[in-house]
This record gives C-alpha cells, structure tokens and sequence, in this order.
C-alpha cells in the first residue's frame, strides 16, 4: 500500500517502560485518534481532529468507532512444530519433551509437512494480533526455511533459527557440533536480514547441547554483529537439577550458558523462574531478556516467575505463549494468566505494565524498538484493530470501563483471538475477522 492511508479508531501505544518512567508516562492514549500510513511507515499519530486537515485529499480513511488500535503484539519465545501438539496431557517438562515434543518434531524432516504447519501457525499468530515472534524451529535445517519461506510471503517480520541438539535427545532429532554449526551459518548466510526476517542461533536447551556444542553456537554469536540467541533457562526444578548434574563446574544454569558467550543484548532465555541473585544480575549486566511464558508455565506445572525481581534488577522481559508448552497463542490470554501468576507471588501486574511486555518491552528484547513495538512516527505498521465490544461480556464490561487502563485490562481478562478485529503488517491487512 503505497498511497496515503489513515485509520481512525481510538489508538494507544506505549512509549517507554512503565517501571522506569511510571505509568502514566509510560503510555499515548487518543480516545479518537488517526493513525495515518504511508509506503508500509507510520507517517503521522494524534488526535482525529487535529490530523484530518493536514492528510492529502485522496487519503482513505477506515473508521473504527468501537475499535482500539495497538501495535501488533511481540511473542517473545515460541515452536512453530509444536502447534499441534498444544493442550498434550499430563506430564511436566522432561517427560513432556520424550512423550509429545521429540515424536512430533521428527515429522518436520519432511518439508511438506513442515510448510503445511508453518502456514497454520503464521494463520494462528495473525488472528490473534501477533505480527512479530522468535520462533523455535527443529533440528532440521528444511524446517527454518520452510518457516522462513511462509513469513517471507507475507513479509512478515519474524526470527526463526535451527534447533541445535547434540545429546540427551532421539537419534532422528540430534545434529554434531560441527553440522549445526555448519546448517546454523549457512541459515543466516541465506535469510538474516532477509527482507523483515532475522535468524537466531538456537541451542534448545543445556541439557541437550555438549560442551562443544555450545562453544561452537557462542563462536557463531561472535562472528555476526546482529544476529540474535534464543535458548531455555531455567524453567523446572528437575531440569534445573540435571543441569547442575552435566555441568558440574559451572556456578549455576546461567553460567553454562556464560561460560560459552552466549549472553548478549540480543540473547532471549526462556522462562528464567528460578534464578538466583547472581543469575538475575548477569543478565541485566548483559542485557540479556527473559520471556515470560505463564500459560507454559501453568500448563506444564514449571512455576511462577517474578517479575518483579526481574524489574528490581532491571532485566528486560517481554511475553512469550511458548505454544505447545504454553497454551494459547492469544497475548491477552496471556496476559491474563501473567496477571495471575503476579497475584500468586503477592505482586500487582498492571495493564499499561502489561501491554508493554506484550508490544515494546518485547521489541526491546529483540533489539527492535526502532521499528516495531509502538506506533511512533516512522516505525513500521504493524497494528492490530480490536473489538472492544468483541463477545457480550466484553461489551458489557468494557462500557462500564471508567479509563482506558480498564478497557485494556477487560480485553486482557476477557478477550482472546475473538477480540481481534484486523491485523495489519507494514501497512497490508493480513488478517480480517468477517
Ligand atoms: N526446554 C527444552 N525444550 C523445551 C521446549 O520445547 N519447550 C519448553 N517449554 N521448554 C523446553
Ligand atoms: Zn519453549
């Protein structure tokens, strides 16, 4: 869309980290606002009645009069080969790996099947408001570009990298050092910085990665400036327990992951719910983020993170559904269960807070707050419509809202991909809800 377009709608976006600026100056809220559009770039935000004299004549304008636009939401940690084993029964992560996960990523040797679930999974993200994700892969280098190839179709702006596993996993799903290496480069060679795409190397989790493994993933971080680190940390105690067990010179989990340099501001950890002092500062002092993951987290029994540890030692997180750990691919559901894993811990997690984590906390963590996360002037346009008024609760509820941070806590409570009108990604619609 290379002419001028503008949305009218009520509009917000965050514009800095509540934490460190406070609330109410962490946020832009226009209660009839216009969003206006330009060669996929955000040309102009404010106020309907101040813009609307200033956009070209031929300008179209798409009226929302019960909608809110956001920026596009930022999921900050999932596996695309894992949408189809979501809501899988019963077992917390180590068995949960063996029994559901590892039978399921070996189907993705097969391209076909890869791509047919790639475009499955990119439908989901789209209708829930999602137009960013760092995504897990498989072991199989196909299974990267199979995703890569469906993101790039609808110029998406998306992370995806190789999973790589040495050890401790089925023979069908284990690489080498030096193949992982070898796939892992040739994957950024050919996609990183590709059109809106970006590669992230991706040893799945210590456990599964050997000693050289994990020195060769920390030698690829080295040798491209902006290429990006997305692993597990800490998530369940057992876990936390074999880990210790592997390596046993090593001061902590973090520290595994350390020792090979494998911290970086462009480095996400997963879950990180039990760390220690020592673990919360090195990360902050790295830059390193945490996605927090509290539907995963719930599911599959892993704890309750804190996120106000996180803020008190100003570790940087952002949201993640880790689908199929996590259970839905909506961020407001999401949110929702962040809410109440803060309540759990005796802390109050704000909608404004919330939204964020969701939007430009996230894009923080990515190192991409100068193109996506928030709708400031020259970043890119990618927003979601939502339907205030989405399902009858909803509607009840929110007119009865008495500020925009209780609509927004509403949608978060009560909304899910039912609430998402329209998402739009560098300017093209690319989903509608009819
Ligand atoms: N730790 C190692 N692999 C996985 C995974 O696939 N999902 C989750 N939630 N944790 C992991
Ligand atoms: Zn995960």
């Amino acid at each position: 869309m290379n002419q001028e377009h503008a949305w009218r709608s009520a509009i917000m976006h965050c514009i800095a980290n509540p934490t460190e600026v406070g609330t109410d100056n962490a946020y832009e809220y226009y209660p009839d606002g216009l969003l206006v559009v330009e060669n996929g770039l955000i040309k102009a935000i404010g106020h309907a009645e101040e813009l609307l004299p200033t956009l070209a004549p031929e300008t179209q304008i798409t009226h929302h009069p019960d909608g809110l636009i956001l920026p596009g939401f930022i999921d900050t940690h999932i596996h695309y080969p894992q949408t189809d084993i979501i809501g899988a029964y019963g077992e917390q992560l180590l068995e949960w790996l063996n029994k559901y996960t590892f039978p399921e990523e070996g189907k993705f040797a097969d391209k076909h099947y890869a791509t047919e679930v790639a475009k499955r999974f990119l439908d989901e993200l789209l209708k829930n408001g999602t137009t960013t994700a760092l995504v897990f892969g498989t072991v199989h280098k196909t299974s990267v570009d199979a995703f890569f190839e469906e993101a790039s179709a609808r110029d998406l702006r998306m992370i995806c990298g190789k999973v790589l596993m040495d050890r401790n996993a089925p023979d069908f799903l284990t690489d080498t050092p030096e193949s992982g290496y070898q796939e892992s480069k040739e994957l950024i060679e050919k996609w990183h910085n590709t059109g809106r795409l970006h590669y992230a190397i991706t040893p799945r989790f210590a456990p599964t990665s050997t000693p050289e493994q994990l020195a060769l993933a920390g030698k690829l971080l080295n040798e491209y400036d902006d290429v990006y680190m997305h692993t597990h940390l800490s998530e369940n105690v057992q876990e936390c327990e074999w880990v210790q067990s592997l390596f046993p010179e090593s001061k902590h989990y973090l520290d595994v992951y350390d020792h090979h340099n494998l911290l970086s501001e462009r480095s996400v950890f997963a879950h990180g719910i039990h760390l220690c002092d020592e673990e919360m500062q090195r990360l902050a002092d790295t830059q390193s983020s945490i996605s927090f993951c509290p539907t995963s987290n719930l599911f599959i029994g892993s704890g309750l993170f804190d996120l106000a540890k996180a803020d008190l030692f100003k570790v940087n997180v952002g949201m993640g559904t880790d689908v199929g750990g996590g259970t839905s691919f909506s961020m407001f559901t999401t949110l929702n269960e962040a809410y109440k894993v803060t309540q759990l811990r005796g802390q109050n997690l704000d909608p404004i807070k919330s939204l964020y984590m969701a939007t430009l906390g996230g894009a923080k963590a990515l190192q991409l707050q100068d193109k996506i996360g928030n709708l400031a002037v020259g970043t890119e346009a990618d927003f979601v419509v939502v339907n205030t008024q989405a399902t009858p609760l909803l509607k009840t509820r929110t007119e009865r809202a008495t500020s925009i941070q209780d609509t927004l806590f509403a949608l978060m409570i009560l909304g899910d991909d039912r609430a998402i009108q329209a998402t739009y990604s560098h300017g093209q619609c690319v989903f509608q809800n009819t």
